[in-house]
C-alpha cells in the first residue's frame, strides 16, 4: 500500500499542465483537474475548478489532492484566485488543507477604488 502511494510522487502519476484543454492531468491523461479562466469583479483573473476525475482503480489513493495541489500552485504563481466549483475541490480538499483557503475567490472583496 505504501509503495503505491510513493509511486503518486514521480513517474507515471507525475502532473503536468494541459495549457490547451485547461487541464493538470496525469501523464496517462486519465485523471486530471480541469478549470475555466474567467475575470474576476476586481479585474483580477479567476480560476474555477470545475471538475476533478480519478479513475476508479485509482481512487482513495490521494491522487485528487495532488491535482488540487497542482491547480492552486499554479494559480498562486500566476496570483488568480481560485473558485472551488466541483465538489470534491470545496467538499474534501479545501476542509483538509485549509491553507489554501486564503485563495478562494470571495464575491463580496470588491475593489475599494
Ligand atoms: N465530492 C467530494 N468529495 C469526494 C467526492 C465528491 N464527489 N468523491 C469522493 N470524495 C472524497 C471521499 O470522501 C474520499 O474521502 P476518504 O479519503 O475519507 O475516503 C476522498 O474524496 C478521497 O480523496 P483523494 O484520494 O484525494 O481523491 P481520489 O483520488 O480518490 O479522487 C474524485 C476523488 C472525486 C476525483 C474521484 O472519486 C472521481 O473521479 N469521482 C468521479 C467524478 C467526481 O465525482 N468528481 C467530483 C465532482 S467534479
Amino acid at each position: 500500500m505504501e509503495k503505491e502511494r510513493e509511486s503518486h510522487e514521480n513517474g507515471e502519476n507525475s502532473i503536468v499542465w494541459n495549457e490547451k484543454e485547461r487541464k493538470f492531468e496525469t501523464r496517462d491523461r486519465e485523471a486530471y483537474i480541469q478549470y475555466d479562466l474567467r475575470g474576476g469583479g476586481g479585474g483580477g483573473k479567476v480560476m474555477d475548478l470545475v471538475h476533478t476525475y480519478v479513475p476508479p482503480s485509482k481512487r482513495g489513493l490521494g491522487l485528487a489532492a495532488h491535482l488540487c495541489v497542482a491547480a492552486f500552485s499554479h494559480a498562486e504563481a500566476q496570483s488568480l484566485s481560485v473558485i472551488p466549483t466541483c465538489s470534491y475541490v470545496s467538499d474534501t480538499f479545501l476542509p483538509r488543507n485549509p491553507s489554501w483557503n486564503s485563495m478562494v475567490y470571495k464575491e463580496d472583496v470588491k475593489s475599494n477604488m
